[in-house]
């Protein structure tokens, strides 16, 4: 294949993407949280060549992205719990996996599978008009070759995957900057599968569901997708860094001195989110022998964060 175009959102290029996407086509898209790499989630050819492009392992289910919440019911079941959140966010960077239903046109492939589906509305409005332009639901993992940093511009996603698509759409930098927060909603009360976007303290405060942590309870489902080692820059990453080692860069969080790159000086770890990925991929160079990092605190997005380092440190043989 030729090298992808990218191109800016305007009607001619919404109407592009949406016939390429009846074609059977990729086309990666901005979405408030990352770039995703866009499929007819019905198709079951469209989603594997998703799997393909990606270098997926073929058991991780991808997310069905949607342009209004009227769509779920062709698909998937509310619960209780599932309706509260859709109605108090969405629009907005949080995922809720959802029990499918018998008729369900979505991909089996899309689901790995299981008997659930991954939902997203989200709140980017040039993905909310793809979208829409298509008019059915769009499959999309994070548009990156599997295991590496998520990309949060066009450029990102044209270094990892531009041979390999026909059309990026480009909205512009990715303003949350880290995925979606991921709930299992099938039970009363919401199962956290991925820290994300949206920080579970705004989810607590807004419905005052009790939501549950599997890291804390072992008998609580798990997310297929969350392998130890994900996001990982070809540097090694230390964790929790006061100070730089020699030949290493330095990625800072607020008030440090010798940064390379600060993710917030001010402290702010929404800030953070949304330079996270990018400035991983710029410190990525060989003219350093590492990537030493700040400690990140745990509150609000910094859950999400501390869990992408965690994973961008992990060992690998
Ligand atoms: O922000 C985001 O969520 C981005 C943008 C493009 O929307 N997408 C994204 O997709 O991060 P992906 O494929 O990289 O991550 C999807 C996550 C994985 O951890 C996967 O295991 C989980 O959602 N997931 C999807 N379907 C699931 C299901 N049926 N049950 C449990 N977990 C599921
Ligand atoms: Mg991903």
């Amino acid at each position: 294949m030729s090298e992808a175009k990218i191109k800016k959102i305007t009607p001619e290029s919404l109407e592009e993407a949406a016939d390429l996407l009846r074609r059977g086509q990729l086309v990666a898209f901005p979405t408030e949280t990352v770039y995703g790499l866009g499929a007819d989630a019905c198709s079951d050819e469209a989603v594997a060549s998703t799997f393909q492009a990606k270098g997926r392992p073929q058991f991780n289910p991808l997310i069905a992205h949607i342009a209004d919440i009227s769509w779920v019911d062709s698909f998937a079941v509310f619960s209780p719990s599932a309706r509260k959140l859709a109605e108090a966010f969405w629009p907005a960077p949080v995922t809720l996996v959802m029990e499918r239903k018998a008729d369900c046109p979505i991909s089996l492939l899309v689901s790995a599978g299981l008997d659930s589906v991954a939902v997203r509305y989200p709140s980017h409005k040039g993905a909310r008009a793809m979208i829409a332009a298509f008019g059915k639901s769009v499959s999309a993992p994070s548009a990156n070759v599997s295991g590496t940093v998520s990309p949060t511009t066009a450029e990102h996603v044209f270094q990892s995957l531009g041979d390999r698509i026909p059309l990026i759409l480009d909205g512009g930098p990715c303003l949350v900057g880290v995925e979606s927060t991921v709930l299992d909603v099938r039970a009363d009360k919401p199962v956290l599968l991925r820290a994300g976007g949206l920080a579970v303290e705004e989810i607590v405060e807004k419905t005052g569901l009790d939501v549950l942590f599997p890291d804390k309870d072992p008998a609580l489902p798990r997310s297929p997708g969350q392998l130890s080692s994900h996001y990982a820059p070809r540097l090694p990453v230390r964790l929790n860094a006061l100070y730089p080692e020699e030949g290493e860069a330095f990625l800072g969080f607020g008030a440090v001195e010798n940064a390379t790159l600060n993710l917030s000086e001010k402290a702010d770890v929404r800030e953070a989110a949304a330079h996270l990925f990018a400035y991983m991929r710029l410190l990525d160079k060989p003219c350093y022998r590492g990537i030493a990092v700040s400690p990140i605190p745990m509150n609000d997005l910094g859950l999400a964060i501390n869990d992408r380092l965690k994973r961008a440190a992990y060992p690998r043989s």
